[in-house]
């Protein structure tokens, strides 16, 4: 593993401890002002799923719920909240999954973790169903809208996607995106 993915990774390790206490109503409320939603008939994947707070946060099952992330100690706790969800530990640069699988992918406050953020933005679009929908956000210190909606539309056309994006810029410290995909009409 890349020496910033380890460091991260022991970083999120070592502080879980304080994360939910700490990071609860922030991320809450981006939660709410992305309306982030999903319908119990979807399948959903969390990249960068942390403790689970979004699971927390949500009041209905979707038919699966997996969350991946890199810090055991977080999904330690994400497991705790929700028996039912599915919780992986890998990189979401290469996220351990079977493409076009995923209804919904979400992805809260972790690309500015990651130094070539359009690398886990190809992953969301190679494990995405053709028709689905994807909501990303993003520390706006580290990362600009511009860049965000310009690597999802990129990322999107090489899966050969066309996609409808919404910038979201929310009144805390995160920038984002919401886009709903479909396949590429070449006829
Ligand atoms: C700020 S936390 C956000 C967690 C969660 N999405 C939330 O809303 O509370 C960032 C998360 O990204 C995870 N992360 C960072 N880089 C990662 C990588 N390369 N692969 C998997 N997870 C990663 C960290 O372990 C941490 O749990």
């Amino acid at each position: 593993m890349a020496r910033k993915a380890e460091r991260i990774r022991d970083l999120y390790d070592q502080t879980v401890s304080h994360y939910d206490e700490r990071y609860r109503n922030i991320q809450f409320s981006k939660f709410s002002e992305t309306s982030v939603r999903w319908e119990d008939r979807d399948v959903v994947l969390d990249v960068g799923c942390g403790t689970g707070l979004l699971i927390e946060y949500m009041t209905i099952e979707p038919i699966i719920f997996v969350g991946v992330d890199l810090s055991v100690n977080m999904l330690k706790v994400a497991r705790r909240k929700s028996s039912w969800s599915i919780f992986i530990a890998g990189d979401v640069r290469k996220l351990p999954l079977k493409q076009e699988v995923f209804s919904k992918v979400v992805s809260f406050s972790v690309l500015q973790n990651i130094p070539d953020p359009r690398e886990v933005i190809g992953e969301i679009f190679r494990v995405s169903k053709r028709a689905s929908s994807v909501l990303i956000t993003a520390l706006r210190k580290r990362i600009t809208i511009e860049s965000l909606v310009n690597w999802t539309r990129k990322e999107a056309e090489k899966r050969r996607r066309s996609v409808e994006i919404e910038q979201l810029n929310l009144s805390l410290e995160d920038v984002g995106i919401k886009c709903k995909s479909e396949a590429m009409d070449i006829s």
